[in-house]
């Protein structure tokens, strides 16, 4: 059993889960010897991959390399994605290459890169329950008790299903297990992905390149009025800045939530150049014969039933009002992720500040505790308080770095940017 810090006190901070977020702050803070933290993550080292169901060969990363785990916070820091490729002997590759976007499996391997060479990362650490007992937070996994006096959580979104959805017989899966179901999809007669974000539209397009004449039949259904891009303008990439979070954090929540629900093109859909070479690929594939595809927009996914083989979709065109029904074999859910309160922070809900619908009430420095002391912090929790560059990579060093401050009492050894963008948001 491990036990951090048995003799010298509890630790200045324990951080769980390691997704992008808390990686990018476990190698902000490796270099701060007055920072005494750890980093608790479930999986084991040997298993950890960003994202391992969705490393589809060719996906690549939608912010530019810069947005890697500490670059934008400190140019020099030796975890960078570039250092990265340099060691690995890509370096001059992937500078002919002219393309800002890393592929995912390559982000993937550079994060594994970055965490085997930090002191504070222990694999293999799924908190099971934190206590808070003498002054300070004891994280407990199934083999090691750790005490800290702040934490930072970072346990991620996890994969969403509708909740006509859970629990279905058969071998349905949600997209993030994608890749560990392909094989058997392809034998399948017929496969229907539900859903028109950017994990729905790369799994389409997978099963389209590989869909051969007499093949099984594709069905790509979502309830959007439209398969939309991903809006990807510069004003309007502008809106993941410090002064746009500052603005969307002082609105009065009522206002938060509208925004939230009509920014959704600002960071779900999909790539524009994704978009063209499914409708490209459609038509080479048409070209050649009688092609077993279908498209369904403003189509809701009310019900599924299972007759062993086969599912029937209970599905609701909603602009004509009309229901109806659609047969696939194979079913691959891509109804995204949400933020979920982990329930190891069941015995200190009460140090918690929540909203009225039960979720975290985040402080503009990503603090939730109630004390008011920035003791508990978090990542990629504050969607509907901090807005949508919350999940954003490339506003992880931004948010890592006033974590830094915050740990710090206010010191700022990355220099925070306070303004960015040409534009002003507010009055
Ligand atoms: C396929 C995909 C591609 C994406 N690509 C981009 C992109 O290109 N650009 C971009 O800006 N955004 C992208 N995103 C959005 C977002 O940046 C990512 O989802 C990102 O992984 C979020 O990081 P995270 O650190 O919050 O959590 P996660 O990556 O979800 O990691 C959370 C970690 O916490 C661990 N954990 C959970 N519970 C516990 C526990 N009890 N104890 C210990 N550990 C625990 C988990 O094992 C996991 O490793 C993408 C999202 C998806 C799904
Ligand atoms: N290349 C990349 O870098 C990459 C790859 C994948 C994901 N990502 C990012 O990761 C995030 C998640 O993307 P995602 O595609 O997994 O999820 P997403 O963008 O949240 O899309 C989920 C989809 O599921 C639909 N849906 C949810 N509930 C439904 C229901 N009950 N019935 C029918 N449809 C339902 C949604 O429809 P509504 O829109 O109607 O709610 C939406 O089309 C995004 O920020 C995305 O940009 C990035």
């Amino acid at each position: 059993m491990e036990t951090a810090a048995p003799t010298g006190g509890p630790l200045d901070f324990l951080a769980i889960g390691l997704g992008p977020f808390n990686l990018g702050l476990a190698c902000l803070t490796e270099p701060l010897t007055e920072l005494r933290g750890l980093f608790l993550e479930a999986r084991g080292e040997a298993d950890w991959a960003w994202h391992p169901g969705m490393l589809l060969e060719g996906a690549h990363l939608q912010t530019p390399f810069m947005s890697d785990l500490v670059t934008l916070a400190d140019p020099t820091s030796p975890y960078s994605f570039l250092n990265y490729l340099k060691e690995s002997g890509r370096l001059y590759s992937f500078y002919i290459r002219e393309n800002f976007y890393p592929l995912r499996e390559e982000f993937s391997d550079y994060c594994r890169w970055a965490a085997a060479r930090l002191s504070s990362v222990r694999f293999g650490q799924r908190v099971r329950e934190v206590v808070y007992e003498d002054g300070a937070y004891t994280a407990r996994t199934d083999d090691g008790t750790y005490r800290a006096r702040r934490l930072i959580l970072g346990t991620g979104t996890p994969p969403y299903l509708p909740e006509s959805c859970r629990d279905l017989p058969g071998d349905a899966a949600h997209n993030s297990r994608y890749l560990h179901h392909r094989e058997e999809l392809r034998r399948k007669e017929s496969i229907t992905v539900v859903g028109s974000g950017q994990s729905a539209a790369e799994i389409f397009h997978d099963l389209l390149q590989s869909l051969e004449p007499g093949g099984y039949a594709l069905n790509w259904v979502t309830r959007s009025p439209r398969f939309f891009p991903l809006e990807y303008t510069k004003l309007t990439l502008e809106m993941t800045s410090p002064e746009y979070v500052d603005y969307f954090h002082a609105l009065p929540a009522a206002t938060r939530e509208r925004l939230g629900a009509a920014q959704k093109g600002l960071y779900k859909g999909i790539n524009a150049d994704l978009i063209d070479a499914i409708f490209d690929l459609l038509y080479v594939k048409r070209r050649r014969g009688p092609l077993p595809v279908r498209l369904l927009t403003n189509t809701a996914l009310d019900g599924v039933d299972h007759d062993g083989t086969t599912y029937t979709l209970h599905l609701h065109q909603h602009e004509q009002g009309r229901e109806f029904t659609l047969d696939t074999q194979g079913l691959v859910l891509a109804t995204g992720y949400r933020y979920r309160v982990p329930e190891f922070l069941d015995p200190v809900r009460e140090r918690i500040r929540w909203d009225e619908q039960g979720r975290y009430d985040v402080r503009r420095d990503y603090s939730v505790d109630a004390a008011g002391t920035g003791e508990i912090l978090v990542q990629n929790a504050e969607l509907h308080t901090h807005g949508f560059a919350a999940p954003d990579l490339g506003m992880a060093a931004y948010r890592n770095s006033c974590l830094v401050r915050a740990l710090l009492g206010g010191r700022e050894p990355y220099r925070i940017e306070k303004s960015i963008a040409f534009q002003e948001f507010g009055a």
